[in-house]
């Protein structure tokens, strides 16, 4: 018996070290962490459970018979996250570069469907060089039954991917239908095809870094959700991230205890919006006043800055915050911000966040550019993910709502349930100047004229008590007091329930 167990301990030592010493040797001398020291700080110590740790590939071309590795290229299995379960599968670059064969594959598989099943969470930490190129079509169809997996398990529980090594070819397509994808500065990079093809075919010349590394996803594409300075910044963000998530879309958000009194009043709110309407501020301050303790992880910081997603926490528990940031492009709705958002409120609402939106828009981002590249089914995409969004949102219009951007950022109109404006709000069609420019075309030539008909155009329009008067507004609100009457706001829908007529499945414009 003891030799027995003493065999199955050799094994096991055997399987852990992967593609052996010098690879991980060769792994860290690329600032990189082993697929074993990643799982180790991403989940609570201790937790882990490994399955399929004997698991080889069953290729015998190329002199694949002759080497085989337990493991296969990836370790598998789940653990917990500040005591919630979750799901992980992470490549193991120092075998056979952390390719996909049928095996590996099927090991990924079982993970996913096990937390299907479950209803817990699936982080992939990926690190690959992508199919296994002795094994041919048989990984292709393993990547293939990969991304099918993703499909299903989309919307049922949150899928992360990290990207932490390389990441190319077909095999972008698994964590690019994930919920989030974030990448490793200088360590990782994804692209569908690599510099040498790209030279060939555009005559382009690229590093693989400019190609896709993790500044140009997170900053130029939009692709990566974040870029984190290394593989311990990563994992130790992530876990920050998966506090704010539920676990399936069967589940309320988390609630953690938070010391922060739901009724703190903050003054310095009231002097955040400037006399001049032209002069930006930061929403970013506004979000950090209001939110439980100031603790906001930011989604895609770097791409489309001038709407600004992330989640927070209202009285402990998890909300989407969605926000208009004046400080870039005056904080108006073009593709890249449009798409961003999103994506991030049908995400909130496939999971159950209710969502905060902080409105300050004047509007669609004009020009041909924005145009020829279809701005008018991008901002569709935002406007149909809010209105079809059953989860509680509570929106708060602190500056300007104009135009068509008004209707879209959570208004009444599209089942926004509670709805507030500061009495800096301005709710109108477009901007003073520009109304009475087209209404009193013929006065364009006196000044005077045109100045005192803005004026009048302001007191009118400029103001939240238009929309306060047709009850499009439920209340105008003290800017100090925004955190309590959203508190207040989300306390009361917590039982909200509502439901869309049944439908196979909407048809988005995509
Ligand atoms: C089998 C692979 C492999 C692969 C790497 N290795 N990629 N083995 N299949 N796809 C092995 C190498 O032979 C090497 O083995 C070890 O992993 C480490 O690789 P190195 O090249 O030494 O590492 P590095 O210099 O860091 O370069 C990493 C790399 C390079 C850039 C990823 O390995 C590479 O270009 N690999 C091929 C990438 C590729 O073309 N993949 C197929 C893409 S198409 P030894 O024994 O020497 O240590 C694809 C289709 C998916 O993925 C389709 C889905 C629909």
């Amino acid at each position: 018996m003891h030799e027995i167990i003493q065999k199955l301990e050799q094994k096991r030592a055997a399987a852990r070290l992967g593609g052996g010493a010098k690879r991980i040797e060769t792994q860290h001398s690329k600032g990189k962490l082993s697929a074993r020291e990643r799982i180790e700080l991403l989940f609570d110590a201790g937790s882990f459970e490994e399955w399929d740790m004997f698991v080889e590939h069953r290729c015998e071309d190329f002199g694949m018979g002759e080497q085989r590795i337990p493991g296969d290229g990836v370790v598998t299995g789940y653990g917990t996250i500040n005591g919630r379960p979750m799901f992980v599968f992470s490549q193991d670059f120092t075998v056979f570069g952390g390719s996909l064969s049928e095996s590996h594959a099927k090991k990924i598989l079982k993970v996913m469907e096990k937390a299907v099943q479950v209803g817990a969470p699936v982080i992939g930490l990926n690190d690959s060089g992508g199919a296994r190129i002795q094994e041919g079509v048989a990984s292709l169809a393993g990547y293939a039954d990969v991304f099918l997996q993703n499909v299903l398990a989309s919307g049922v529980v949150p899928q992360i991917s990290l990207v932490m090594g390389p990441c190319a070819g077909g095999a972008v397509y698994s964590p690019a239908m994930t919920d989030f994808i974030f990448m490793v500065k200088d360590s990782s990079y994804m692209f569908v095809t690599g510099p040498d093809v790209v030279k060939t075919v555009t005559h382009e010349t690229v590093t693989q870094e400019q190609l896709g590394g993790a500044m140009t996803h997170a900053q130029k594409s939009g692709v990566a959700d974040g870029a984190f300075e290394n593989d311990v910044d990563a994992l130790l963000q992530l876990r920050r991230l998966m506090d704010f998530l539920p676990l399936s879309n069967k589940e309320k958000p988390p609630v953690f205890a938070s010391i922060d009194p739901p009724d703190r009043d903050d003054y310095s709110l009231d002097t955040l919006i400037p006399d001049n309407p032209n002069k930006p501020y930061d929403m970013k301050e506004l979000i950090l006043k209001v939110v439980d303790e100031g603790d906001f992880f930011e989604i895609g910081e770097h791409f489309a800055k001038n709407m600004i997603i992330g989640f927070a926490r209202m009285e402990g528990t998890t909300v989407g915050i969605v926000a208009n940031q004046p400080m870039v492009l005056a904080g108006c709705l073009d593709i890249d911000s449009s798409r961003k958002a999103a994506r991030f409120v049908r995400f909130c609402d496939c999971f159950n966040i209710p969502i905060v939106t902080f409105v300050d828009v004047p509007g669609f981002l004009p020009g041909t550019n924005q145009e020829f590249n279809g701005i008018i089914k991008h901002g569709a995409k935002l406007l149909f993910a809010y209105a079809e969004a059953t989860v509680p949102k509570v929106t708060v219009i602190t500056r300007k709502a104009y135009g068509g951007a008004y209707d879209v950022m959570s208004s009444k109109h599209i089942r926004g349930d509670v709805n507030f404006a500061w009495p800096t709000a301005e709710i109108a069609v477009m901007g003073a100047k520009g109304a009475v420019e087209i209404i009193f075309r013929q006065d364009i030539g006196d000044p005077a004229k045109i100045a005192e008909r803005t004026k009048e155009y302001e007191s009118r329009f400029a103001n939240p008590f238009r929309a306060a008067n047709l009850g499009f507004i439920d209340d105008v609100i003290m800017p100090h007091g925004t955190r309590r009457r959203v508190c207040r706001s989300l306390a009361m829908l917590k039982t909200k329930d509502m439901k869309n007529p049944w439908k196979k499945h909407d048809n988005i414009p995509l």
